[in-house]
């Protein structure tokens, strides 16, 4: 068992004016994950201690936080990782509801924004739209994506610019728009080549560094734009 203090960004909209700081002190195993450290100060130290989670393997997407400076999966984290004095914080650019819990709404309207769902008005086939495992390759890593908001958070421009479609739903519309099922590719560039799409990312890489699903977002972001140069030069 090693020493360990969680310093966390705490912020109660009901009490606090500001948000403000709180330590915590706890032992704990160097294989123990950060989200088992938070659970442990929930039930026996603070109950009021307000973050989210659910599937605690990484694969709900919901305990997205800023550890240590960087956007995380606190469920992905393991203590031996994290400084002695580890800070958590909320992810930035989303409004703060309590403590480390951030409002997805402005997050998830962007995804929405993109068209999430296969078109295709073709008759189906009688079980299914089949497709090969090389049609498969081209969206493969895309369709990992777990939604957790680390990498739009991480942005940059996002931060910028909250009109900014951001990383995760840029990436939602390559994984429809490198789809051989799919048939709206017109529709699909024409929700994401606005004044607040593809051509705002300046290829910084934020969004790569912090993914939790090690998604290559930017290179499938670049494939974007030659794709959409490529159409408009017919
Ligand atoms: S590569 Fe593009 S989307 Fe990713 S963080 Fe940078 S600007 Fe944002
Ligand atoms: S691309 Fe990666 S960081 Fe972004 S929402 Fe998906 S899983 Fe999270
Ligand atoms: S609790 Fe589901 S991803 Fe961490």
């Amino acid at each position: 068992m090693q020493k360990y203090k969680f310093r966390i960004k705490r912020f109660n909209p009901e009490k606090d004016p500001n948000p403000r700081w709180e330590d915590f002190s706890l032992e704990m195993e160097p294989s123990e994950r950060l989200l088992d450290g938070l659970i442990k100060i929930k039930e026996s130290m603070d109950g009021s201690l307000t973050f989210r989670k659910s599937c605690a393997h990484g694969i709900c997407g919901s305990c997205a936080m800023k550890i240590d400076g960087k956007n995380a999966l606190a469920c992905q984290t393991l203590i031996k990782d994290v400084n002695h004095t580890v800070t958590i914080e909320p992810i930035p650019s989303l409004p703060v509801i309590k403590d480390l819990v951030v409002d997805m709404d402005p997050f998830f309207g962007k995804n929405e924004k993109v068209l999430p769902y296969l078109i295709n008005n073709e008759p189906p086939p009688e079980r299914e739209r089949l497709q090969s495992s090389e049609d498969q390759e081209k969206i493969l890593q895309a369709i990992t994506c777990i939604m957790c908001g680390c990498c739009t958070s991480s942005c940059p421009v996002y931060w910028a610019d909250k009109e900014y479609l951001g990383p995760s739903a840029l990436l939602k519309a390559a994984r429809f728009i490198f789809d051989t099922r799919d048939r709206a590719l017109a529709e699909r560039l024409n929700s994401i080549t606005n004044d607040h799409g593809l051509w705002r990312c300046h290829s910084i890489y934020n969004c790569v560094e912090v993914c939790p699903k090690e998604i290559d977002i930017t290179g499938y972001i670049s494939k974007l734009k030659r794709l959409s140069v490529k159409k408009k030069l017919g």
